[in-house]
């Protein structure tokens, strides 16, 4: 099973970006199922209805969410009905929609859980572990699992992945919309990434406009920090293959396109 996992989309720019790529990136990488954080992709925060389906339209098979789940209140009245919508499953208190379901692809399935980390993040949630245990223990077992881990700090991602190793079948962080170089397949076959990274403007201070920004933060202005829609766009995401029986990891690396040409990491001018 091949799978690829797109870092949180940032705006109409972000959704377009993976729209316009999906079809060849599903090709090229012989995609068999995609994840795609959506938390930021209605103007910088949050999810309309509208943006989620475009998503589903574009041929993402799963969009999970983060700490900006609810940032469009819409959210609440059309979660129950999108079902291929993951909010996060440790939520203390908002009981709509579901924060794990399983997929079917082709006869194999897969589950997708999207958890809030803790370190760094003011919202209440339930003990992540403990969440994803209940999980484990109770809930219907899936051929593959992915776990969206949206998180700031990287090393509770580390953390969180070796607890998880060979129960699960990736940890993906998601959250700080940097692509870290960190891929590794734990020893008993778990794939890991600490952030996915973002799809969004490139040029830009996680997905926003820099002069913004930095009028904000450096010289205290009191404006809200905006989106620059005809940005150079970057897209990020995890490609990673795994084992149909185990659900054991093969595979992991993170990739990104910027401006549409495919980037491994390097920085040149
Ligand atoms: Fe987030
Ligand atoms: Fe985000």
């Amino acid at each position: 099973m091949k799978i690829l996992f797109f870092g949180d989309i940032v705006g109409r720019l972000g959704l377009e970006a993976v729209a316009s790529l999906l079809p060849k990136l599903a090709q090229k990488y012989e995609a068999d199922f995609i994840i795609a954080n959506g938390e930021n992709v209605s103007r910088g925060k949050g999810i309309t209805e509208r943006d989620y389906l475009d998503l589903i339209d574009a041929g993402v098979d799963c969009v999970t969410l983060g700490n900006h789940w609810n940032s469009k209140k819409q959210i609440e009245d059309y979660i129950e009905d999108a079902d291929r919508l993951i909010r996060p499953l440790n939520l203390l208190s908002f009981d709509k929609g579901v924060g794990s379901a399983v997929f079917d692809c082709d006869g194999v399935s897969i589950r997708v859980t999207n958890l809030l980390g803790t370190a760094f993040m003011k919202e209440d949630v339930r003990v992540p572990y403990i969440a994803l245990r209940e999980v484990l223990d109770h809930e219907e077992k899936a051929d593959i699992h992915i776990v969206d881990y949206h998180a700031e700090s990287t090393s509770e991602k580390q953390l969180f992945g070796h607890f998880f190793d060979g129960q699960v079948s990736a940890v993906i962080g998601t959250h700080t919309h940097v692509q870290t170089n960190d891929a590794r397949i734990f020893p008993k076959g778990t794939g890991f990434l600490s952030d996915a990274g973002m799809c969004g403007a490139d040029d830009s201070i996680i997905g926003f406009n820099v002069e913004g920004a930095i009028e904000k933060m450096i010289y205290g202005k009191d404006n809200k920090l905006s989106l620059d829609e005809d940005a150079k766009p970057v897209v990020c995401f995890v490609w990673m293959e795994f084992d149909d029986e185990t659900g054991a990891c093969h595979f992991i690396r993170p990739v990104q396109y910027i401006g549409g040409n495919e980037f491994y990491g390097e920085a040149s001018i």
